[in-house]
């Protein structure tokens, strides 16, 4: 390869020079796992980052010449409260709360296809619907049992045809159509149940869809859950990415982590192969600057999925997006873990 150059590919560094992500991670760009750097050179994403592009040469240079990994730049500590004890369920590995700032961006559905391809992964997988008010997961996934008891006696969620169990408020409803109307304070300990009260198994991850916003809903969760960190979805449209960075600096200020963002409806690709961009150009790389995470997938509109969403068989749906987005996720769940910048 020639000497690196400062306007190489961060995915070209990354896959010529194994191990190299780990430089790139210990100078706080999360570039395993993001969607930017498939087309980020090194000087664009240490620009985003506000990096030392000098110094992340160096050590790029130094990783290629001896395999130096140098150590992690700290940094500087914002203002944080100390984490809230939080009762972790055993056995449910990761609790990842997926979030928009406005309603209709896709949230809901990005969830299900996020769990939907970490199953097909093999992985196990739960869905908390947190939209006790405006519930859609039984609807997506077709579900219509109830909640049953378990021979260990305790109330299990029902199981959709793949395997993934589902809790959701539909399932305590009479009818479907059925309104909730409910307080704040009532939303709040609904979810708690359905979380701390129902037997959920063995799962490597819980995802909770999350009403749209920063309602007591969202806050509840981030408070009282031991979320690791939240997904954000939102679409390229001038509004709902400013309705996003409120999401980002709720998130920020109950001191949880935003694993990664989502972009939905990105664009749409006709018949004759022709791609526009409906809500305009892709806001990601402002998304990923304003919040440090990772871009994990753009998502293009799909009339197909449109359809499965509204016959309730979104597990027939399949598409290599969505199962970029599960690699995606999988790769930077690690690094939130270990608590390196990735993770901010
Ligand atoms: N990528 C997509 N392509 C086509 N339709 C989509 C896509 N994402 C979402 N939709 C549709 O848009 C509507 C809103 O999605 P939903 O997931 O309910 O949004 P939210 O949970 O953010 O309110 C649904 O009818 C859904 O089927
Ligand atoms: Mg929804």
């Amino acid at each position: 390869m020639p000497s690196l150059s400062p306007d190489t590919l961060i995915r070209e560094v990354v896959e010529t020079h194994k191990g190299a992500d780990a430089v790139f991670a210990a100078h706080g760009l999360p570039c395993a796992g993001c969607h930017v750097s498939t087309r980020e050179s090194i000087r664009g994403g240490a620009a985003v980052h506000r990096l030392d592009l000098d110094a992340l040469m160096a050590d790029l240079e130094r990783f290629i010449a001896d395999g130096t990994v140098p150590p992690a730049r700290r940094k500087p500590a914002g203002p944080s409260a100390p984490p809230m004890e939080r009762q972790r369920k055993p056995g449910v590995e990761h609790v990842v709360a997926v979030m928009s700032g406005k309603g209709g961006v896709g949230k809901s559905t990005v969830t299900a296809l996020l769990a939907v391809a970490l199953r097909r992964r093999g992985r196990s997988v739960g869905i908390l619907d947190a939209d006790i008010t405006g519930p859609s997961q039984a609807k997506l996934f077709g579900v219509t049992a109830r909640l049953h008891q378990g021979a260990d006696g305790k109330p299990h969620p029902p199981v959709t045809r793949t395997g993934i169990p589902l809790m959701s408020m539909n399932f305590l409803l009479d009818n479907e159509n059925q309104a909730v109307i409910w307080r704040g304070p009532m939303v709040s300990s609904a979810i708690k149940q359905f979380y701390g009260d129902l037997e959920w198994g063995k799962l490597d991850y819980l995802l909770i869809d999350l009403p749209p916003g920063t309602s007591d809903a969202p806050l509840t969760v981030l408070q009282a859950l031991p979320v690791d960190g939240t997904v954000l979805v939102s679409t390229p449209q001038g509004l709902a990415t400013m309705i996003v960075s409120k999401a980002i600096k709720l998130v920020q200020q109950l001191n949880s982590k935003v694993i990664g963002l989502v972009e939905n409806m990105s664009y749409f690709v006709d018949s004759s192969g022709q791609r526009t961009e409906p809500f305009g150009p892709s806001k990601g790389v402002e998304l990923v600057v304003e919040s440090g995470a990772p871009l994990l997938a753009q998502l293009p509109i799909d009339p197909v999925l449109a359809a499965l969403c509204d016959e309730g068989k979104i597990e027939d749906y399949a598409s290599p997006d969505y199962d970029a987005l599960a690699e995606n996720f999988i790769k930077v769940l690690p690094a939130l873990a270990a608590g390196t910048p990735a993770s901010r």
